[in-house]
């Protein structure tokens, strides 16, 4: 029997591009799992925060790391991480995370140990029999599935990502935290070469999924 086709969508941008509110929909829309890659290194970096460790203390990271361990538990089409059996919550989106992740996931041994943990949402995807994953992030069409079936950066004015986020009610210096992630030496923040770069200013919601969607429809259909 052949393999039942499966896609990898990857849909990379800053912060506040859109990338959460699409990559939703189309996870509903393609029956496909959805991975924020954004909620785990907020994850690391709550319960690194809780452990009292700083990003400045590469040795208390590093022992800290070595000693969480990382599930997945899926709720509807959404894969949630666990650290140590406890699935994390809204203190990922709290102010101090906010301030802190873009610290934390500069550094090359968290990404490191992320890595291998993002790679395998594909089989979490597989083992229910989903026909594919879409994840979202900073790096996942460039590093974490170069060889993605569909690869999308979202980007938008600064003054509009602002405006999102003070909509949906989070303290975020946004534009902060796109300075470091894309100035960061390790797997920055950067359109992969070969994706579809869409300025999703002016856009609504709607059109920015119309606009992923067909080229997904399209694939689906060719498999
Ligand atoms: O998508 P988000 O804003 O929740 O992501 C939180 C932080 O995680 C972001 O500031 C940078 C980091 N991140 C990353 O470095 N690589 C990813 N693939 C996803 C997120």
């Amino acid at each position: 029997m052949p393999d039942k086709p499966f896609i990898i969508v990857a849909i990379d941008g800053g912060a506040a591009a859109g990338k959460t509110s699409t990559a939703r929909a189309l996870s509903e829309r393609f029956n496909l799992l959805h991975s924020d890659s954004g909620s785990h290194y907020r994850a690391v970096t709550a319960e690194l925060l809780r452990r009292g460790v700083s990003a400045g203390d590469l040795p208390a990271v590093r022992a800290a790391l070595a000693a969480l361990r990382l599930g997945s538990r899926v709720s509807g089409r959404t894969s949630l991480v666990e650290i140590d059996g406890r699935t994390t919550g809204d203190e990922i989106r709290s102010a101090g995370v906010n301030a802190a992740v873009s610290h934390f996931a500069a550094i090359p041994e968290v990404r490191a140990f992320l890595l291998a943990y993002q790679r395998g949402q594909a089989a979490v995807a597989r083992e229910r029999g989903m026909p594919g994953l879409v994840m979202e992030g900073r790096d996942v069409g460039s590093v974490i599935f170069p060889g993605a079936d569909l690869r999308f950066y979202l980007h938008a004015d600064p003054s509009e990502k602002a405006r999102r986020r003070a909509r949906e009610g989070h303290h975020d210096a946004v534009a902060e935290r796109d300075r470091i992630d894309s100035s960061r030496a390790t797997a920055p923040l950067s359109c992969p070469v070969g994706a579809i770069s869409l300025d999703t200013t002016g856009l609504t919601l709607n059109e920015v999924i119309e606009k992923v969607a067909a080229p997904i429809a399209a694939r689906l259909a060719a498999a």
